[in-house]
């Protein structure tokens, strides 16, 4: 195990019933008047918008809005609320969504300290030092970014989708009421449950040796989202299989698993980030297509996990170290097509001429990767292999 620090100051209120204590964890900062950030709208319907409101009101705090947040959140809303946030000087941002709106969020309360263009904390000139306190309601568990300190946003122009971590860029306080996602379409539940794998996935395979802990929790964190992502697939209001799914998303990318870690390799995420920006597709899906590929091109490189992985997640033992690996592998493909998933380029659209225009999105974040170091040559060969996966 290397040597770690963690750090993680979000205070996390779980449960039935508990938007509600929004507005007292707000008032308990201090704060009167905050900027509400969401997406299209599945908040009004679903009813959250008006527990929030609620709650808001019960503690006087006034509220100003920026919706229309859209999947893969784009830089022009960003700049959208930092303008209205400063006209208005707000003390804070409360977002109320799911990944996208939480990383908005953050980019907007980096921004409204920040001289220069925010973009430069994406494009690495700049760490964001000071931001507005952030609070955050998740209605879709995924990305963890409710209890992170990272955002990815997407400059339209340049089709960059790239990320920025700060410690400033943690909520304050992030309220999950699983019951909040009994409205989310299937496909954005399974969305969630790919991408929560996959960044269990990014430490247990970044090559770090004798990290036992921190196997057996990523074992646990995988095993209980395929087991209750398949429950709610039958049942999307089961309660219990929410909750479980809900605090697995939390725990995958809220610094537990990278302690004592290499700090994940992340090229499966990188490659992602330019097949999303670039067909603008949902991460989860993208995900699924790539992080398959990826195992499939390191594999020889620690085939040791990859047996314990098929071993642990799919009981897979053939005693055949290098036969088992490949199994896994094949078996993580055929979980993902049974609940849906693309798990290859073609099927949404891409062709062989697509290639060149991914690795060249793609490089411009090269280096990439700890198990394997990726350079252009290897960033091809893995959206080679992700085109004709089956
Ligand atoms: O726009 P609204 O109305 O909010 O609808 C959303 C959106 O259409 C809908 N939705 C959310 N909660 C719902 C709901 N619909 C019905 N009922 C509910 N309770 O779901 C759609 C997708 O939402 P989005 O926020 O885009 O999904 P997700 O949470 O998966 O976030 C994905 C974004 O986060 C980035 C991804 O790259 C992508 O841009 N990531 C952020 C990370 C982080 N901050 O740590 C790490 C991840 O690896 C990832 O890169
Ligand atoms: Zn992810």
């Amino acid at each position: 195990m290397k040597n770690f620090v963690f750090y993680n100051p979000t205070k996390i209120i779980f449960g039935e019933n508990t938007i509600s204590k929004i507005g007292e964890e707000i008032k308990k900062f201090g704060l009167n008047k905050i900027l509400l950030h969401y997406g299209s709208g599945s908040i009004k319907r679903n009813g959250v918008y008006d527990q929030v409101i609620n709650s808001l009101k019960e503690y006087n705090i006034e509220w100003i809005e920026v919706s229309g947040v859209k999947p893969n959140p784009r830089l022009s809303k960003v700049y959208e609320g930092i303008k209205f946030a400063k006209e208005h000087n707000v003390d804070g941002i409360l977002a109320v969504g799911g990944g996208s709106v939480i990383d908005s969020a953050k980019a907007i309360a980096g921004g409204f300290y920040y001289d220069g263009d925010i973009w430069d904390a994406y494009s690495k000139k700049y760490i964001i030092k000071k931001a507005l306190p952030l609070f955050s309601v998740l209605t879709l568990s995924a990305t963890g970014s409710e209890m992170n300190g990272n955002s990815v946003i997407t400059k339209e122009e340049t089709k960059q989708k790239w990320a920025t971590s700060s410690k400033e860029l943690y909520p304050k306080v992030s309220i999950i009421d699983p019951t909040a996602q009994y409205s989310l379409p299937e496909k954005q539940t399974i969305n969630g449950a790919v991408d929560a794998i996959s960044h269990v996935m990014e430490y247990y395979f970044d090559g770090t040796k004798d990290t036992e802990i921190q196997d057996q929790i990523a074992e646990g964190i995988i095993r209980t989202v395929i087991k209750n992502t398949e429950i709610l697939l039958e049942n999307p209001k089961d309660y219990n299989a929410r909750s479980n799914l809900a605090w697995s998303a939390t725990l995958a990318l809220n610094g537990l698993l990278r302690a004592g870690s290499n700090g994940g390799d992340w090229a499966s995420h990188t490659l992602e980030h330019s097949v999303s920006a670039l067909f603008d597709i949902a991460h989860g899906e993208g995900l699924a297509i790539i992080f398959p590929a990826w195992l499939e091109y390191v594999k020889n490189e620690y085939i040791e996990k990859f047996d314990r992985f098929a071993k642990e997640i799919f009981n897979i033992d053939t005693g055949n170290a290098a036969i088992d690996a490949n199994l896994g592998i094949q078996a993580l493909k055929e979980w993902y097509k049974r609940i849906g998933q693309p798990i290859s380029l073609k099927e949404i659209g891409a062709t062989e001429k697509d290639i060149e225009r991914l690795v060249e999105n793609a490089i411009q974040s090269s280096p990439m990767g700890k198990l394997k170091k990726l350079e252009e040559k290897e960033i091809r060969e893995i959206y080679t292999i992700a085109l004709k996966n089956k």
